[in-house]
Order: structure tokens, then C-alpha cells, then sequence
């Protein structure tokens, strides 16, 4: 069953919940014009809404297809042969972001583990709906202690940058870079967020504004390349990105701009520090030249707002994330703490 319910709202900083066994989530595509929640059981959904940037943001990927299989196990009474179809179309969608990986080895393990012992059926539907609800809660947790652990960085008066969306938009909690700026903001300190608009999708200047502006916190929508600029300035004192896969080096591969922020922020000594669950560390990476960086259609640049701006028939790249290597970065902040980059 798909229904689309174009009332309903989700509770307050949520954009995914597990409701009667189906998933509800926002749809970002439409954000901010259009809040359109869309609640689903069918995997094949999920998949189209990750492929289009319905759901997006590492963590919330990573609890989109753990609940999409716990869904297709509901539905299909716990058939190991369609759980595995639902595993193996869903890990084809995107292919940067590490939870959504490490999501779906947590259910294939399930499921293998189901085959090789002959687990009855209704056992292994409870079995994946638990490991997916545990995925979901664990995410939410993660995103506290991240925006906890981040304190001791964040002073009164702090102006921090950030790029893409890292809010309640892209996890299942507050986010990762965001929640360091929704607790501080909820602590009562000072700050002003510089958010870069992150071309071409614009994640920047469409989700994050909008929850920021939600949130009453101070912020300054800037473009991309205004950025090295401030930080030559001295406008901003911190800058804080989420990541979309960590190599056991420490390099992290974020949004496309991740790697200019880093160089600006390094030639100006500015604090450029990540914050991720360790679910994005990728400990069989040895470094970020392994990890895959995705590329997006070229209409996803030429064409703004449905109107081509460009001249027929160019040329066009659209990597949708970029490496920065470990000695630009100065701290991940993760739920156990703030570490030095290297997790070997
Ligand atoms: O292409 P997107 O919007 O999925 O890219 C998201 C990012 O790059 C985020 O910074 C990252 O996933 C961390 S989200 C907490």
C-alpha cells in the first residue's frame, strides 16, 4: 500500500518514523515550498525517493533502507528470497554514503544468519524490524551526543559555517553538524550559522534555511564561493561539516565545496572539524581515494528551476561529493567524543 497524505506533519525535528509498519517520511524534493509527508511499505519507493533526493543526508539513508527492508519483511511475511531483492535493489541507489551500506549488511547478516539456521519466517520479519528500529533509535542517540560533544568547540558569540543539510533532514535524530548548532542554540549561546546554498541542489539554501529559520537561530544563506572570502576575513570562526563516508585514515568525503571550505579554512587557521555517527566510518577503507564519489545527471546544473541556462551541448561534470583529506581537519566529532583523525 502507498498513500500519500498531504496533511500530516511529523513530530517536531523528525523526517522519518516507523508507524504501523510503514514508513513516514518527509519528502525533500518539495522542501521548502511543499511539506508532503509520504508513507510507504514498498521498498521500490524509498529507492526512487533516494535516487531523487527525496531522502538524503548519510544517517538518514542508512535508517531509510534499514526500515524499507523492514517493511518488505512485514509485507511479505519474512520471504528471505524477497528481503534479499529488496537488500540488493536498495544498495544500487546511491553509492558514496556509508550507512546506507552498513545499514544493509546489518540486514543481510540477519537474513544469512535466518538461512543457515532455518529460522521460521515470523521470526526473522521480528528479527529485521527490530535491528531496523534499533538502527533508527541508535541514529537518533547519536545525533544528541554528537551536538553534545560538540559543546566544548562552540563558544558564546560563535560564528560557524557549514555546508549542505546536516539538520533533522539528513538523520533520524537533530543531524550531526546541525545538532552541535541546535544544542548551542538551545544551551543559550550566542551564534550565527553561515550556510552555504550548495549548488546544484541547493541543499543549503533550501533545507537548511528552512530549518534554521524554523529553529529562530541566526544564520546568513551565503554562495559557495563567498566562502573563502569570509574566512580571509575572519567572519566566521569555525566550520563544521557532516560527512557522507570516513576512511580509517581519517580523509572524509562530503558534499562537492567540502574541500574548498577545508583549504580556506586551513590557509586562514580556521577550526574545520566534521561531525558523523561512527556508523559513516568506513573501517576497511585505508583512505578516501577508495571511496567512491557519486556523479549526478549534467541537468542537475544546466537546468535551474526547469529552465536551461546554459548553451546546448557543453560539457558538464556533477560530482556530488569531494575528499578532504585528514590533515586538513582538525577534530571529528562523533558520539563518543571529539577524535583526532584516524580511526586505524
Ligand atoms: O547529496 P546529499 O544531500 O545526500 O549529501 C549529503 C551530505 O553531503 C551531508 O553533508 C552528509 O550526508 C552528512 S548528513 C548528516
Amino acid at each position: 500500500m502507498n498513500k500519500q497524505n498531504h496533511l500530516e506533519i511529523l513530530p517536531p525535528r523528525r523526517s522519518i518514523i516507523w508507524d504501523d509498519n510503514h514508513i513516514r517520511f518527509i519528502d525533500q524534493r518539495l522542501l521548502p515550498k511543499e511539506y508532503r509527508i509520504i508513507e510507504t511499505d514498498d521498498w521500490q519507493v524509498v529507492a526512487e525517493a533516494i535516487k531523487g533526493l527525496g531522502l538524503r543526508g548519510a544517517p538518514l539513508l542508512g535508517v531509510a533502507v534499514a526500515l524499507a527492508v523492514a517493511a518488505t519483511a512485514v509485507k511479505t511475511s519474512g520471504s528471505s528470497d524477497k528481503i534479499t531483492t529488496a537488500i540488493d535493489g536498495l544498495r544500487k541507489t546511491r553509492p558514496t554514503a556509508q550507512n546506507l551500506f552498513w545499514a544493509l549488511d546489518r540486514m543481510s547478516k540477519i537474513v544469512e544468519e535466518a538461512i543457515n539456521t532455518k529460522l521460521d519466517q515470523s521470526l526473522l520479519t521480528q528479527s529485521i524490524v527490530n535491528e531496523a528500529l534499533e538502527i533508527l533509535e541508535d541514529d537518533r542517540n547519536c545525533c544528541s551526543y554528537i551536538g553534545g560533544n560538540a559543546q566544548s568547540l562552540i563558544k558564546d558569540n560563535a560564528r560557524i559555517l557549514t555546508i549542505c543539510n546536516t539538520g533533522f533532514l539528513a538523520t533520524a535524530g537533530d543531524g550531526t553538524a546541525l545538532s552541535a548548532v541546535y544544542r548551542a542554540h538551545d544551551d543559550g549561546k550566542n551564534i550565527h550559522v553561515y550556510a552555504c546554498e550548495t549548488r546544484p541542489l541547493l541543499q543549503g539554501a533550501r533545507l537548511t534555511a528552512w530549518e534554521l529559520k524554523q529553529a529562530g537561530i541566526p544564520f546568513t544563506l551565503i554562495v559557495d564561493s563567498a566562502a573563502a572570502s569570509l574566512a580571509a576575513k575572519g567572519e566566521f570562526d569555525i566550520c563544521i561539516i557532516g560527512a557522507d563516508r570516513i576512511a580509517a585514515n581519517g580523509d572524509t568525503v562530503n558534499k562537492i565545496g567540502s574541500y574548498q571550505l577545508a583549504l580556506a579554512c586551513e590557509a586562514h587557521n580556521i577550526p574545520f572539524y566534521v561531525a558523523a555517527p561512527t556508523s559513516t566510518i568506513d573501517f576497511k577503507c585505508m583512505n578516501g581515494d577508495y571511496i567512491p564519489i557519486e556523479e549526478r545527471p549534467a541537468e542537475e546544473v544546466f537546468n535551474i528551476r526547469r529552465e536551461i541556462i546554459t548553451p546546448e551541448g557543453i560539457n558538464i561534470r556533477n560530482p556530488a561529493f569531494d575528499l578532504v583529506t585528514a590533515d586538513l581537519i582538525s577534530g571529528i566529532i562523533t558520539e563518543n567524543g571529539v577524535e583526532k583523525p584516524l580511526f586505524m
